[in-house]
């Protein structure tokens, strides 16, 4: 028959620090009184699914586990022992913690099943019991208490509501040379405690953005320079889990659900300190994964419909990529304002999800020729949202009505060619140049526009994202489909 042990406590701390801890597989011999020495087999790393921990007790016995699977957003994990000296068969165990709703602290469950040769049942029973987890739950307590698991990190300090100065361990993608795709490559690194003002995040899905393909490939070098020694990570934007704050942060406490976009990339990692000024919290009805694919892309859909283009009922608007991730909130936006809706786009495909979102007038072209469908549809757009740049710039010139205004948005199709102010004047056009980070320059802008996003999903003026989604690995594979025009609505990236 098999033996079942159950173990709960709390734990005055909270989740997300117990969790950093106990997280990583290789954790235990720093803070567990009964393990001498641990070490993950092979190349994994430790909180890798799969990935084997062997050690050996303070008793001498030895002991081979393996992690059968891990949850970030759900706090759980679950090992089961591969081989041992100690007589436990068939031994899974499984982990989770959970936020008690009054203060820092934190719920702790330690259960596991295992059979035992006849005669030992009693006595293994109370080791694990006893031995295993009620010891590590004092352990833990001990190793938290003495700021163990905190690595000095300067004498910044730091706020009442999480004293912290400890290191985490980070996945990130890294750039180390300009170029294409295949240039992204994951590697293991250590995201440090929040500074004064910073906040520290778990991160569960991160957006990806064409302006990380133009970092990636060098076209803003001064704004993400790269060397070998010095290699940078991209991405603007997340959503997640904040673990811990730096001193004199308000409004933002450990275990809050926030997404925050910002002007410094260096999202593409599992665990990243921002700015607080940067970061807002997350109502309970957007997913993670929502608010990555849609936090800065609808606030780019906001700004540039409320502030630049003063779309409303009536206004002829012209967008381009209608199926991106951009494109598809603004036409949806825009139709809910009572814009007339014209896209382009280079699949029948993409045509038809574009009008699914609004987007009443489809063009369907990959070589950028569209200005005379435009006229023909409806006299020439008045606002023309264009992220493609150079290979649209003289059909977006034929294509704009008298005094139409060209918003350069971006240039997925190449740097554009300078225009000579004369190239306006035939027609009156004006013609800007923005970019989102200037429309959230203060944190009461971002919250501001958020929120604007977030009503916008929740009475359906824009729909839930279409979302493509790839492991944080696998980000050089996100960026490929970007660039092959094959991808519809917004990609993320999950760590
Ligand atoms: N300025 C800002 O603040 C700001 C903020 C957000 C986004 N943006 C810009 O808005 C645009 C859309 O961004 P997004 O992240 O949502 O990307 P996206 O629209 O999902 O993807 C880019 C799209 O551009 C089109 N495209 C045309 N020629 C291309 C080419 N040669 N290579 C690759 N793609 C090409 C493709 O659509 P079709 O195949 O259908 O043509 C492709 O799907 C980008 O230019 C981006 O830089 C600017």
């Amino acid at each position: 028959m098999l033996q079942r042990v159950v173990r709960s406590t709390i734990i005055d701390a909270p989740i997300e620090r117990i969790w950093a801890v106990l997280r990583d597989f290789n954790s235990h011999d720093q803070w567990h009184s009964a393990v001498d020495q641990s070490r993950i087999e092979g190349d994994e790393r430790s909180d890798q699914v799969g990935c084997v921990r062997s050690f050996t007790l303070k008793d001498g016995n030895r002991i081979r586990e393996q992690l059968l699977t891990l949850s970030d957003t759900e706090h759980t994990s679950t090992y089961c022992i591969v081989d041992a000296t100690v007589p436990l068969q068939r031994y899974v165990a499984a982990l989770s913690l959970k936020p008690v709703t009054d203060g820092n602290r934190t719920f702790w469950h330690w259960e596991s099943t295992f059979a035992t040769p006849p005669g030992r049942e009693r006595e293994l029973h109370d080791m694990v019991a006893q031995g295993v987890y009620e010891a590590g739950f004092e352990d833990l307590r001990r190793h938290l208490a003495q700021g163990a698991d905190l690595r000095p990190q300067g004498s910044v300090g730091q706020s009442s509501a999480m004293p912290s100065a400890m290191a985490l361990p980070t996945r990130r993608v890294v750039v180390d040379r300009y170029g294409d795709a295949e240039v992204l490559r994951a590697e293991n690194a250590e995201a440090p405690a929040p500074r004064e003002g910073e906040v520290r995040i778990r991160q569960r899905a991160i957006g990806v953005n064409f302006f990380d393909v133009y970092l990636r490939r060098g076209w803003m070098p001064s704004m993400f320079p790269v060397s070998a020694r010095e290699p940078g990570v991209l991405g603007m934007e997340a959503a997640g889990t904040v673990i811990d704050v730096g001193a004199n942060v308000s409004g933002i406490l450990p275990g809050d659900r926030v997404a925050y976009l910002g002007p410094v990339p260096g999202a593409y990692a599992s665990v990243r300190c921002v700015p607080a000024a940067w970061v807002v919290r997350l109502p309970a009805s957007v997913e993670d994964d929502t608010a990555a694919a849609t936090l800065l892309k609808g606030i780019t859909a906001d700004f540039l419909l409320r502030d630049l283009g003063h779309v409303g009922p009536g206004t002829r608007l012209l967008v381009h990529a209608a199926a991106g991730g951009v494109g598809l909130l603004v036409c949806a936006w825009a139709r809910r304002l009572g814009a007339t809706v014209l896209g382009t786009v280079s699949s029948d495909e993409k045509a038809r999800v574009a009008r699914a979102h609004g987007c009443e007038q489809v063009i369907v072209t990959r070589d950028y020729r569209f200005a005379d469908a435009v006229q023909h549809a409806c006299g020439g757009a008045d606002v023309l949202i264009d992220g493609l740049g150079d290979a649209a710039r003289d059909e977006n010139l034929a294509a704009l009505a008298r005094r139409g205004h060209w918003i350069s948005l971006g240039q997925a199709s190449g740097p554009l060619t300078p225009l000579p102010p004369d190239a306006l004047v035939a027609k009156s056009l004006t013609f800007s140049r923005p970019v989102v980070f200037d429309y959230v320059a203060t944190n009461a802008q971002l919250v501001e526009r958020a929120q604007r996003v977030w009503n916008a999903l929740a009475d359906g003026t824009i729909l839930p994202p279409t979302i493509e989604r790839y492991s944080l690995d696998a980000a050089s594979r996100a960026h490929a489909r970007l660039e092959s025009r094959g991808s519809i609505g917004a990609l993320i990236l999950t760590p």
